[in-house]
């Protein structure tokens, strides 16, 4: 059983303020978040939905130095940017706020005030690397040097890409600051700590009420409890230039770190969304406290946060943090500095009014408790056989019928079969369905439920085939059109929280005003008589592969970019001698034939005219070069290297080939036709 709030305070994981929205984002917190928050107003219950941009942070100040412009014009711009990609997605927050706006520095620097009054913190000396040019400390993403562990010369302070190992940035070999490139120096500072070994007990208090939290949230919470030596002391203040300045004397050039303030952001939206009203939603114990996040930010809403608010005293504590796992793209993480990634306000470009589906194949591919793949052939899957086979075909039929049999007029119901009373049954039980999986958090279920919905129209207009009926029966016509305005009209209500554009198109096409979820158990929502539009019922068109093919190929693009400019430029083998190198006999050559070797998807068998002799040489060069392609071709061939057999043929040479970091070959040519065959490279 639930237990019963008066209110339900929603909150979606303040994104970073430094570069555009993504699928990643979407699918992780801010389309379940809406759906849940969409479906709670729409049972009518008191609800409020809070998000804004995380603007402090270390990423927002090495974006500005990226960019050459200030922290705050980043902030400005990105969250602006954001801000209207939600709008335009029909995120449906109360409130987008800013971390940087007055009300939260006020907020963020009161909340810390009153912990450090409490004596809440514990004061620490420790040393921590320093710029001497820049004249400053450097956060870990600042310090650059060699992984102890796997030796990548450019790994961070905190973490190595290369290896995935975490890191401090005292283990780092040879640390470079990226700010001057010079050596650091440890230099020792104070900060303000939470002592979270001491909070331990609480929080493990606090965790151990919400054992039914999804598994994922749950277990990751307990392995930080039970790992090692527990919880340890964190600091919440850093020698930083940018963020909430730290509000206690001896303080100067430190402010709060970054996620000691980014969720008290939740609390300032609140303050500035309902000056007068925001207490009871955070402090009346009969309020319901949900953070949407993602798998990352668990630890900070599960354990710190929590801990930060007991030490406070007054607020409430969440009641459940449903945290998702990770979307992939294509098999491969999303990544911004990789460009792999599919933002949301180019997707509005190229898929202009069409926000339904990528919501609806984000929801249906939710990566609820694993990391999940998006894939653009899903996507069109979705789109073609899902939204537009099932949901779009049904109200298609619908409108197309009562438009040509009864002039758009709702026709009445006489008495009904016991295939009419079936689906009206399963009508009025399909919002119950869809809410038992929502309340449990379960988006991916709930959506089929939905969806299913939509089958069972199709199943009960294939069954009952109108179409035919109205030669022979006209009255049953009647009965099965005005049961199948009314599944419309339910599935209207019940889709709003998943797929809204598409909910509002549904309704105007039945010419209603939007219904409430409690109507949807109602298997009477459309009166007989009542006209509903004359318009096209399609809902959905057909995305083909010509539409998704541009997609794909921005990602080969943004992989081939990725590659050549993290190319490493081989470094130059060791010295040789002329000597040695006369040793090559290099000649110009003339490919004559050219055939696939049997079963490789590599090698091609090639007849070369040396000037010398005829011969056969085997090269890796098909996945390259056709065949009939290559046919006269000029090339240099490496005559005098001993033969060898490869899958059975003797190759009698080598032809030079120019490799780029993509791994893509080519061939060497002369650049003068005139060459001869025989003629030498030197
Ligand atoms: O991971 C992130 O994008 C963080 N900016 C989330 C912050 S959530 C909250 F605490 F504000
Ligand atoms: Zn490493």
């Amino acid at each position: 059983m639930l237990k019963h709030f008066k209110r339900t305070l929603v909150t979606a994981a303040l994104p970073y303020a430094n570069g555009p929205v993504h699928i990643g984002h979407l699918a992780g917190c801010y389309l379940p978040s809406d759906i849940y928050v969409r479906y709670l107003r729409s049972k009518g219950e008191d609800v409020v939905f809070i998000c804004g941009s995380d603007e402090h942070g270390v990423p927002i100040t090495i974006k500005a130095k990226k960019e050459g412009i200030t922290p705050q014009q980043v902030v400005d711009k990105y969250h602006k940017m954001m801000g209207d990609a939600f709008r335009d997605f029909g995120i449906s927050f109360d409130i987008y706020s800013r971390t940087s706006s007055k009300v939260h520095h006020e907020t963020a620097s009161g909340f810390f005030k009153t912990l450090y009054d409490k004596g809440s913190f514990t004061e620490q000396v420790t040393e921590q690397y320093y710029d001497e040019e820049a004249k400053q400390f450097l956060a870990d993403r600042y310090i650059t040097g060699e992984c102890p562990k796997c030796g990548n010369p450019n790994a961070y302070g905190d973490q190595c890409e290369s290896c995935g190992s975490s890191l401090n940035a005292t283990d780092l070999k040879n640390p470079k600051s990226t700010l001057s490139g010079s050596a650091p120096v440890l230099k020792q500072t104070k900060n303000w700590f939470l002592p979270l070994d001491k909070l331990q007990p609480k929080i493990a208090d606090y965790l151990s009420q919400h054992t039914d939290w999804k598994t994922n949230v749950y277990g990751q919470c307990k392995s930080w409890l039970d790992s090692g030596d527990g919880l340890q002391p964190r600091a919440m203040t850093r020698d930083l230039d940018w963020g909430v300045p730290v509000p206690v004397k001896g303080a100067d050039g430190k402010v709060l770190y970054v996620w000691f303030d980014a969720p008290i952001g939740y609390i300032s939206a609140t303050k500035e969304l309902m000056p007068d009203k925001w207490e009871t939603y955070w402090k009346d114990k009969d309020t319901r406290l949900i953070h949407f996040i993602g798998k990352d930010n668990i630890v900070f809403h599960c354990i710190i946060f929590p801990a930060m608010l007991m030490e406070h005293g007054e607020f409430v504590l969440a009641d459940n943090v449903p945290a998702n796992e990770f979307l992939n793209l294509e098999g491969d993480k999303i990544s911004t500095s990789r460009n792999w990634a599919v933002w949301l306000h180019e997707y509005l470009i190229d898929f202009k009014d069409q926000q339904d589906i990528l919501r609806y194949s984000l929801c249906a591919n939710a990566p609820e408790t694993k990391d999940n793949d998006f894939t653009w052939k899903d996507f069109q899957t979705k789109n073609n056989s899902e939204l537009g086979d099932i949901l779009g075909n049904f109200i298609n039929r619908v409108m197309v019928l009562t438009n040509k049999n009864y002039n758009c007029i709702v026709p009445e119901a006489s008495e009904y079969t016991k295939a009419d009373l079936l689906v009206l049954e399963e009508m009025a039980k399909a919002p119950d369905k869809i809410s038992e999986a929502l309340d449990k958090f379960k988006f991916r279920e709930a959506l089929a439920e939905m969806m299913n919905l939509a089958r069972i129209g199709n199943k009960y207009l294939a069954e009952q085939e109108p179409w035919k009926l109205i030669k022979s029966d006209e009255k049953r016509v009647k009965t099965v059109m005005n049961i199948s305005i009314q599944i419309a009209a339910n599935l209207a209500i019940v889709c709003e929280p998943f797929i809204p554009f598409t909910s509002k198109k549904l309704f105007d096409l039945l010419n209603l005003a939007p219904l409430k979820w409690r109507s949807a158990k109602n298997t009477n929502n459309v009166h007989a008589g009542h006209k509903i539009s004359d318009q096209s019922g399609i809902l959905f068109s057909k995305i083909e592969d010509t539409d998704i093919q541009p997609q794909l190929d921005k990602l080969e693009n943004s992989k081939k970019e990725n590659a050549s400019s993290n190319a490493k430029i081989e470094p130059a083998k060791a010295e040789t001698s002329f000597e040695e190198f006369s040793k090559m006999d290099i000649r110009v050559g003339t490919i004559l034939e050219a055939e696939r070797v049997p079963k490789t998807d590599k090698l091609l068998k090639l007849k070369i005219d040396t000037g010398i002799d005829q011969r056969t040489v085997v090269s890796g060069i098909a996945q390259w070069y056709k065949p009939e392609d290559i046919i006269g071709q000029q090339v240099n061939i490496l005559v005098n290297l001993a033969p060898r057999k490869i899958k059975g043929i003797e190759s009698q040479g080598m032809i030079l080939m120019a490799e780029n970091a993509l791994g893509e070959l080519s061939f060497v040519v002369p650049s003068k036709k005139e060459m001869n065959n025989g003629s030498n490279v030197k």
